[in-house]
């Protein structure tokens, strides 16, 4: 499935290959062609690809945590909107291909060296534009952690009794093939088998665990389109606890057994924070909810799986509610591009903030003012501005969460009465289920919501200007 932004990008696209095929003649616009092996996103050049639209993963996986060997088969169904000779999966290189079926037959595939994470598949035969089709990967390999522009790691990060897997930004295609962006939303069914003694934990519900020869298979689903970066399978040693919050949500909490005594009084709050979310911007968008906590401080961050956000150690309370936050404000309601990261930090930030003040800590307005002391010489601070990182180096910085956040609070401020600002946020929500979007698109939304308000001026200020806003 893929959102509006993309649309946008494909009629620019369409209208260039309409003047091309004019000046060429009908026969060059007639043929299948080779889907482009990128999105065209240019913090990740090699990301995402071109000429189809993946509506399912199923990921059929073996991880053996001694020798680090993870065998896959990934099951994807997909529509080709765009008749194909040929067409990419994402997947790294480090993952050995041993065989690809489409729509049962066999295909020829690539690995090329030059492309690090291309998996060039040409079917038997050519797929017809709005086909559905379904391709079988089978593949293995020791997967390794992938290091950012901005050095962090991610993807499949080996841990002492298994594995912490996070993709964001790009690690999805350090563990299974994918459309690898985040504008393909898919369903997914994650089936892992490892050894006894070991737990598997994945997005969705546990739909059932067979045990035999020493082995334990956990199968989990979660059938609504999400993003390919917040797919996870995670596996250690878990102590699992489930239950269903007062509004009904039903969540599972898997945790090793390292961090149990810290994390327990701040899971104790999981429950009253998945019902304040839901009570601030509309129905859970997911079929479960929880957390992961896991002992894997050399990845130095938490994130926002579906579901059940992963953390690499015992979370404190913002935190978690910042990730419980992002599962509507990140996940349901998801960047279109890397640049449009303010969509998700500076509303999973603020959220955060606002939950301080719905429990009687510090409200939004005052941890706004603590941050707004900060001197507009640490520039360091204020930038880059939340709007624009500029790189993919810059895609986490600081300014986006803090500057981030308080664009929000700011706006709260100018709207000046807050069930006009909440009912902003929900309905922002809720007119991008399972979607996409950019910071222009929440621009227009509000803008189109406050006519009587300069807000073309605002926003130019928190989140365009660089250094310390001032004078908005
Ligand atoms: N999106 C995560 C969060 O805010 C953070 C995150 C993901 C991150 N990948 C990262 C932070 C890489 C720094 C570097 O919850
Ligand atoms: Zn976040």
């Amino acid at each position: 499935m893929t959102a509006n932004w993309a649309g946008r990008a494909a009629t620019v696209v369409l209208a260039g290959a309409t003047s091309v095929a004019l000046l060429a003649g009908p026969a060059l616009a007639a043929g299948p062609v080779v889907g482009a092996p990128t999105a065209g996103d240019p913090y990740f050049p090699l990301q995402g690809n071109g000429g189809y639209d993946v509506g399912h993963y199923g990921l059929t996986l073996d991880y053996r945590p001694g020798s680090g060997q993870l065998t896959g088969m990934a099951t994807i169904d997909a529509t080709a909107t765009q008749s194909l000779r040929r067409f990419d999966l994402d997947l790294r290189r480090t993952m050995t291909v041993s065989s690809v079926t489409v729509d049962g037959r066999r295909a020829a595939f690539a690995q090329p060296a030059d492309l690090r994470q291309e998996l060039v598949i040409t079917p038997a035969a050519p797929l017809a534009k709005g086909a559905g089709f379904t391709v079988v990967v089978r593949y293995s390999g020791m997967p390794r952690p992938v290091t950012d522009p901005d050095g962090s790691i991610e993807g499949w990060v080996p841990t002492e009794d298994g594995a912490f897997v996070v993709n964001e930004p790009q690690g999805s295609p350090s563990w299974y093939p994918c459309n690898d962006t985040p504008r393909d939303k898919a369903g997914f069914d994650i089936t892992m088998t490892v050894p006894d003694g070991v737990t598997a934990v994945a997005n969705g519900v546990l739909v059932d665990t067979v045990t035999a020869g020493g082995r334990t298979t956990y199968r989990w689903s979660q059938p609504r389109p999400m993003s390919t970066y917040l797919a996870f399978v995670t596996t250690g040693v878990f102590r699992i606890s489930t239950g269903t919050t007062p509004a009904g949500i039903p969540y599972l909490n898997a945790v090793d057994p390292s961090q149990a005594a810290k994390s327990r009084p701040v899971l104790a709050k999981l429950p009253a924070m998945f019902d304040f979310f839901q009570s601030l911007y509309g129905k859970y968008p997911w079929n479960s909810g929880g957390a992961l906590v896991d002992n894997a401080p050399e990845v130095g961050y938490a994130l926002e799986t579906v579901t059940r956000p992963e953390f690499d150690r015992a979370p404190d309370e913002l935190t978690l509610a910042h990730e419980i936050a992002h599962q509507w404000v990140g996940d349901d309601v998801t960047l279109a591009r890397w640049r449009d990261i303010w969509i998700n930090e500076g509303f999973a930030e603020w959220s955060s903030w606002y939950w301080s003040e719905h429990t009687g800590q510090a409200t939004a307005q005052q941890i706004f003012q603590r941050l707004y002391a900060t001197p507009a010489k640490d520039t360091g601070f204020w930038n880059p501005p939340p709007g624009n990182p500029g790189s993919a180096a810059d895609l986490f910085a600081g300014s986006i969460y803090d500057r981030g956040a308080m664009t929000l609070q700011a706006l709260r401020v100018e709207i000046g009465d807050d069930s006009a600002f909440l009912g902003l946020l929900h309905d922002w929500v809720q007119a991008h289920r399972y979607g996409n979007a950019t910071v222009d698109d929440f621009v227009t939304f509000t803008e189109k919501r406050f006519p009587q308000l300069d807000l073309a001026h605002f926003f130019s200020v928190w989140l365009y200007q660089p250094g310390k806003p001032t004078g908005w």
